[in-house]
């Protein structure tokens, strides 16, 4: 070690000495009992010294450091002195498990409350049907209190300890996580940290001119920084204004906004705003949430002359919350949502940082097969950035409340002689049905005329062709359509790490071209993709009731529920380990899952006819000579070529 990291863990240890009296004081007051605080000190004496140099790092030439260093070490004291016991007893469960969300038990799914159920009341009445569809993992959109007027989808926060009372309250929020908990079924909330609602309490103050309160944001009185910094970045709402800074009348100066004009971004810069949102992120942990999902994590630090995107902060500021998180909620894991370049993505990924992240390359280039019928840049890009560190793992995903964003990488591209700009090009023609024999009805999301460049809103199944099929009232296209559905969930279920749904897929539910009736909607196409939960499709699942589309439904929702329980039974799925299979055909996709001495072949063919693949293939990566498609039951020796039906996937066990 250099003498100036030691150094360093002296200072860290000298500091604690003398916050102890501090920390005997939060004890004191909490009458915490003995075996709770020890608990406490153990893995303080494991986290200290990382968490001390991460925010030394961060914040060590700050004048008042020591100051927030201290609250930052009362405020995890207080949170772990107030967790309620069953979460701690959940906390010991997952110290001892850090792998426990690599079952292939574990199946997400995502919903709105007010969209699925109006309130968190009824969705108690729904814990059944999460449980019928075989969900284990439950995301609820962001549910605190918000902005009146367009909110962003709840992604606009004004109180992160209270529920937007349209919804419910606290208390129905702690009882609903404790039913789910006793369910089975992990909770997963959001911390929307890198920014909050313009009229959160915070901005509030800093709009009536309180310097303290100015310095939370990124505030500035003329148009000089801003230009600076404008020089190196780039647009994410291009639609909504020019630029990432909006002009504030009341004040008089310029705020930063990344996104929507009335989200604010958080000043990380100041230890008082690490200090800040922390308290809020364990007061949400401590509602009873397993997971919290990250938004918009790239965005959380800024540097003029850099895109203000990944920087290197960014992650240590992350890695300080998730410290935080093994200190005072131990059993809490984080989520990534990092939308950008793979190579970025990953960078977000390990135990010291996200346990688990979104998959965003997965889901664009599943898009992008169907589109193409060719898996082959699907094959270039997983060969080389599936692999994950251990004890961390994808949550793949085909659609959810977001837009489609083309973030494969170039170079894959060009490695296979495709002209990324060209090819961006095609699939948003695609995928907004302006390509000449397109089955997709998607629209565009924030089309930028300066650059071109648009991303893709549209639900799953008018993605994949059936709201075409059932406009041309044509069989062979629903058939079809139902098919690709059935394909790509089937890989998300089987290609290692947690499958996630977004409510309205069992239903293979359409576009929702109704929302720009709302005029705080009507501006952003994602709610297209954001329809109601219909109930009476429920009723259709009984055989006897023939309603229009109904039979259409019932077999999406029966299909993906069986293949949610088989996922359920089989070994090979749970954790990580993926190898490709070469399949020697472009239209077929092909690996293996490999899991303590459980192997299960997978086969996927993206093209609309028959396709087939050597049996010996089969043979030498699956050490066997026949095999079951858990599937449809059918049995395949390798003697012979396997076939593959249009649009099938065969998930295949030696037998
Ligand atoms: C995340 C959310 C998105 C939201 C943005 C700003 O990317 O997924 O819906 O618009 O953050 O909070
Ligand atoms: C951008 C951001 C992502 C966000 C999305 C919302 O892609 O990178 O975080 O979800 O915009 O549209």
């Amino acid at each position: 070690m250099s003498p100036a990291a030691d150094d360093l863990d002296y200072k860290a240890d000298l500091t604690l000495k003398r916050l102890q009296p501090r920390l005997d004081d939060v004890w004191l007051e909490s009458q915490v009992d003995d075996a709770k605080r020890h608990e406490f000190d153990l893995r303080l004496a494991e986290y200290w010294r990382p968490l001390f140099r991460l925010l030394f790092h961060l914040y060590g030439s700050c004048y008042d450091f020591i100051y927030h260093l201290e609250r930052v070490l009362m405020t995890a004291a207080r949170s772990w002195s107030e967790r309620s016991d069953d979460l701690c007893v959940l906390d010991h469960h997952r110290i001892n498990e850090p792998d426990w969300f690599l079952s292939e038990k574990l199946v997400g799914g995502a919903l709105y409350v007010d969209l699925f159920s109006e309130n968190l009341s009824k969705l108690r009445d729904h814990v059944g049907y999460f449980k019928d569809l075989g969900l284990s993992y439950l995301h609820l959109m962001p549910l605190f209190a918000v902005r009146p007027g367009d909110n962003d989808g709840g992604y606009a926060i004004s109180n992160y300890r209270s529920v937007d009372p349209r919804l419910g309250t606290i208390d129905d929020l702690r009882l609903f996580a404790k039913e789910l908990r006793e369910a089975g079924i992990s909770l997963v909330l959001d911390f929307v940290f890198n920014h909050t609602s313009d009229d959160h309490e915070w901005a509030m103050q800093a709009q009536s001119g309180i310097p303290e309160f100015q310095d939370y944001y990124y505030i500035f009185p003329d148009r000089q920084e801003p230009e600076e910094y404008e020089r190196t970045l780039r647009e994410i709402f291009p639609t909504v204004r020019q630029g990432n800074f909006t002009w504030h009348d009341g004040m008089h100066r310029w705020v930063w906004t990344t996104f929507n004009s009335f989200q604010w971004d958080l000043n990380y810069s100041n230890p008082a705003v690490f200090h800040a949102m922390l308290e809020e992120m364990l007061f949400i942990a401590n509602t009873g949430v397993d997971v919290l999902r990250l938004d918009a994590v790239a965005f959380i630090w800024k540097r003029k002359g850099t895109n203000c995107e990944n920087l290197p902060e960014a992650h240590t500021l992350i890695q300080a919350f998730n410290l935080m998180a093994r200190l005072a909620a131990p059993g809490l894991i984080f989520k990534s949502e990092a939308i950008v370049h793979p190579d970025e993505v990953v960078k977000y990924i390990g135990s010291h940082e996200c346990q688990i992240s979104y998959n965003p390359t997965l889901m664009a280039l599943l898009w992008e097969s169907l589109a193409t019928r060719s898996v082959r840049l699907l094959v270039q890009t997983l060969g080389h950035r599936y692999r994950l560190p251990e004890n961390t793992s994808w949550v793949n995903y085909l659609r959810c409340h977001d837009d489609i964003g083309w973030t494969f990488d170039d170079a894959d591209a060009h490695a296979i002689g495709i002209n990324a700009y060209d090819h961006r090009q095609f699939l948003n023609q695609f995928y907004t049905g302006q390509f000449a024999g397109s089955f997709a009805r998607g629209v565009p999301f924030q089309e930028n005329a300066v650059t071109g460049d648009m991303r893709i809103s549209g639900t799953m199944a008018s993605l994949a062709g059936l709201e075409q099929a059932i406009e041309e009232e044509d069989e062979e296209k629903k058939e079809f359509a139902i098919r690709r559905m059935m394909l790509l969930h089937g890989i998300t279920l089987s290609i290692g790490g947690i499958p996630l749904l977004y409510l309205g897929e069992e239903w293979g539910m359409l576009n929702d071209y109704d929302f720009v009736k709302d005029p705080a909607k009507a501006g952003d196409s994602r709610w297209i993709h954001r329809p109601k939960m219909k109930w009476e499709f429920l009723e259709e699942l009984d055989d006897t009731i023939g309603a229009e589309h109904g039979s259409i439904r019932r077999r999406i929702y029966r299909s993906t529920q069986k293949l949610i329980s088989l996922r359920k039974t089989l070994p090979a799925l749970a954790g990580q380990k993926m190898e490709l299979l070469a399949t020697a055909n472009r239209q077929l996709l092909g690996y293996v899952r490999i899991w303590e001495g459980h192997r299960l072949i997978v086969l996927a063919n993206f093209s609309e006819t028959p396709q087939q693949v050597d049996g010996n293939r089969l043979r030498t990566v699956g050490l066997g000579r026949f095999f079951v498609d858990v599937i449809q039951g059918k049995t395949h020796a390798t003697s012979e070529p396997v076939q593959l039906e249009p649009y099938q996937i065969l998930w295949l066990n030696r037998s």
